[in-house]
């Protein structure tokens, strides 16, 4: 009689998992995500090799801080959630990292092209594009070697089977902006837009055949550039954004995209897709009260800098001796109102109304609906 009773627990606890493992089944052509990035798409690779993150960073989501450069979510973020994969994790993070759905090589402050003195003062993290790549190759590397005995790793068919996405360029463009100019830095641009279309053919050797990059957002709306950057009121337009450098961000921006679309001719069995989240971004900062959103050009965690909220001496979270009196850049209440997070990055709500113009494949060139090929998951 009393031996009955665990087996019958037994079969409820069968039928349970049974469920659930119908249930959570879906359908995605990807796999996995391999992502190569700055700041805004880096999930911790950065802080790992450094650790130093504070709050209020991760408030929205995490509610503590995650190794990301914004309150919750990023873009990358959400594009897992919604492929029903877990967040990648940083290639550089050595507790506690899954890389079974791909690996995320971002960090904080990388540029496309070598960070060296000549070009880059300071500011500037190491792991430029060049070195994401060579990690990209070791990986594949001991993925081929050690899948067998490594739980955390995949098997060696994902790299045919994953998204390949980009989200760098924004340091390139903007580290030297308030030294040499616009003028100064468009002499280097087209060398960063070749060095990522290098990178592509490189890993479309590694066997990456769906390739994304999405293109450089609208510096010239975002209240750290507003503050930083020399220009007179001339150059705002009506929206409070700064006309000469969003116009440079369109010249970049075109570039980008003519270079991708010579890549795709010679590899006509990729897709090689040139995402303009910039125009979304861009329209948020416009018109923040058609989103949701109550302010475009204001940062929700900052000090001083007027309608700004920023200022470069006391960045997010950090408190500094100003003029005699200690002041701390503290966190609005109220991330989900604001598309600028701390003044150069943007919020989790940006990130999101982003990353649903992205699934739905209508700023892709070549339009790319991601409902063709994945049974999306919400992202709420
Ligand atoms: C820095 O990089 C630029 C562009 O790749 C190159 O022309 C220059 O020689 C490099 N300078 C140093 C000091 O390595
Ligand atoms: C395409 O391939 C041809 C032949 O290999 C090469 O000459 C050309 O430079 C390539 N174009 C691009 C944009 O990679
Ligand atoms: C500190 O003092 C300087 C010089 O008097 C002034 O320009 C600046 O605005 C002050 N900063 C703050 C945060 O009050
Ligand atoms: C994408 O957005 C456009 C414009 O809002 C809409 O008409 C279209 O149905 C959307 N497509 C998908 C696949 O959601």
């Amino acid at each position: 009689m009393s031996a009955m009773v665990p087996n019958k627990l037994l079969v409820l606890c069968m039928v349970i998992v049974t469920s659930l493992v119908c249930l959570s089944y879906s359908k995605c052509d990807f796999e996995g995500i391999f992502n190569f990035g700055d700041s805004n798409s880096d999930t911790g690779g950065f802080y790992a090799a450094f650790p130093a993150e504070k709050g209020p960073y991760g408030m929205t989501y995490f509610h503590k801080p995650s190794g990301r450069a914004t309150d919750g979510r990023l873009i990358v973020d959400f594009l897992a959630q919604a492929l029903g994969l877990p967040f990648l994790s940083p290639y550089l993070q050595s507790i506690g990292s899954d890389f079974r759905h791909g690996a995320n090589f971002a960090t904080l402050a990388s540029t496309v092209l070598l960070p060296n003195t000549s070009l880059f003062v300071t500011g500037i993290s190491p792991f430029s594009l060049a070195i994401q790549l060579n990690q990209m190759k070791e990986f594949k590397a001991r993925v081929v070697e050690l899948h067998e005995q490594e739980t955390k790793l995949p098997n060696p068919d994902i790299f045919g089977k994953s998204i390949y996405t980009f989200y760098i360029g924004q340091n390139d463009f903007t580290s030297n902006l308030a030294a040499i100019g616009i003028g100064g830095v468009k002499e280097y641009l087209p060398q960063v837009v070749s060095q990522i279309g290098a990178t592509i053919k490189e890993l479309y050797e590694l066997g990456g055949r769906t390739i994304m990059v999405l293109n450089l957002a609208p510096v010239g709306c975002y209240p750290s550039m507003l503050v930083e950057l020399p220009h007179d009121s001339s150059d705002l337009d009506e929206f409070g954004c700064m006309v000469s450098y969003n116009n440079a961000v369109v010249d970049y921006n075109n570039m980008l995209k003519e270079t991708l679309t010579k890549i795709r001719e010679n590899l006509s069995d990729a897709s090689v897709i040139y995402v303009d989240t910039s125009s979304v971004l861009l329209e948020m900062f416009r018109h923040p009260t058609s989103h949701g959103l109550q302010h475009g050009t204001r940062a929700c965690c900052g000090y001083g800098g007027g309608d700004y909220n920023f200022n470069p001496r006391v960045y997010c979270g950090n408190t500094k001796e100003l003029n005699g009196s200690t002041v701390t850049a503290t966190a609005c209440e109220d991330p989900y109102h604001y598309v600028s997070w701390d003044g150069i990055h943007a919020t989790e709500a940006a990130n999101k109304l982003t990353t649903l113009a992205i699934l739905n494949g209508s700023y892709s060139d070549p339009p790319f609906p991601f409902h063709e090929r994945c049974d999306l998951q919400p992202i709420g």
